[in-house]
């Protein structure tokens, strides 16, 4: 099969498309023929080895798919060769071919593509278990989304938006900021031309409910500032590259909570919550109600190019390959 593969760590570009063998079916996997994979910023990190994990070179990065499922191992359930299935890993999905666990692929609902069940898996299921069990928003909640125009932060304005609240998107472009309107922001501001501090001032003199940061750096402080007394902030994660430092005092100040969310530990330490919120969001999925935002689509011989998108923080929602 053809696949796109990290022979060693390195930027986008040290990726190579090239033949490799299609890896066998144990006990409890099922083969998926993939037909699109979602590019995402933890992908560029593991290619750098600078994300949580290591995988060791040679490997195919890729961690969220849909496609039809190809083969099935003994012991599998519930699943049936043909079957249009979309599902994440750590690591595989930039190939023909996936084998995984047959427990870690759902079936697409019916009318949704290939490019919107495998971009829907990372930053819609991140952005809304942040929303409704780390932020617990709120109907008429005022939600201020950073990063607003990429995968989670457009995801978090979409589903924020549907939760009932009126939400304020921040991005760097006016393109991103279109986009967010799209999916629902009530407001819009251009953190490259304005005051964050101030602008959130002036638009929310008694302050917001609730910040939800993907991006971290030098908005998060200003962000947080922005909240009312009793707020809620959400740290998702640093797309800046910097982890930023709050003065505590802010917190004894405002009264707020600052909060952390990390999609493993959720799963590991808040099952039935999970379990809750997965089946809520894939009901807003086959409704149409929550379909990813795909802003560009490349072909799996253009890996490399999709990778250094996603890296040089130009994607607007999702980067999809297509790869069937
Ligand atoms: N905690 C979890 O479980 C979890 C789950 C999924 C993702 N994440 C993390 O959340 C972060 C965002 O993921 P994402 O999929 O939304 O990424 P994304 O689509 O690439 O969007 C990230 C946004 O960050 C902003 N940004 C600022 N400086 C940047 C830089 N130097 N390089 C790239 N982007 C920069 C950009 O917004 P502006 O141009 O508007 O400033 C960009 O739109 C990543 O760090 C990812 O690892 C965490």
């Amino acid at each position: 099969m053809r696949a796109a593969v990290c022979h060693a760590y390195g930027p986008p570009e040290t990726i190579r498309v090239s033949s490799v063998p299609s890896p066998p079916v144990s006990a409890g996997q099922v083969r998926v023929r993939v037909g699109a994979a979602a590019v995402n910023f933890p992908d560029v990190l593991l290619m750098a080895n600078a994300y949580q994990v290591t995988v060791p070179v040679p490997f195919v990065p890729g961690s969220e798919f849909a496609g039809v499922v190809a083969e099935v191992g003994v012991g599998v359930s519930g699943l049936a060769v043909g079957d249009r299935v979309m599902g994440t890993a750590i690591a595989g999905a930039f190939a023909e071919e996936i084998v995984v666990p047959a427990t870690s692929v759902t079936i697409i609902p019916g009318g949704v593509t290939d490019a919107s069940a495998a971009a829907f898996g990372v930053a819609h299921r991140t952005a809304y278990h942040v929303l409704r069990s780390v932020a617990r928003l709120r109907r008429g909640e005022r939600l201020v989304v950073l990063g607003a125009g990429g995968g989670v932060g457009l995801a978090a304005v979409q589903l924020g938006a549907l939760l009932g609240a009126t939400v304020t998107a921040v991005a760097s472009t006016d393109a991103k900021l279109a986009a967010a309107a799209s999916c629902g922001a009530a407001s819009l501001i251009n953190h490259t031309r304005v005051d964050l501090r101030q602008e959130l001032r002036a638009a929310f003199p008694d302050g917001v409910d609730v910040v939800v940061d993907p991006v971290g750096g030098d908005l998060a402080e200003p962000a947080l500032r922005a909240l009312r007394w009793g707020g809620r902030f959400v740290t998702v994660g640093y797309a800046s590259g910097t982890v930023p430092r709050i003065p505590l005092n802010l917190v004894l100040l405002k009264g707020c909570q600052i909060l952390g969310f990390q999609f493993r530990d959720f799963a590991a330490h808040a099952p039935r919550e999970l379990a809750r919120n997965e089946a809520a969001l894939l009901d807003l999925l086959a409704t149409g109600q929550a379909l990813p935002r795909v802003g560009a689509t490349f072909k799996l011989a253009e890996a490399a190019a999709a990778l250094r998108h996603v890296a040089d923080g130009k994607a607007i929602g999702k980067v999809v390959l297509a790869i069937g």
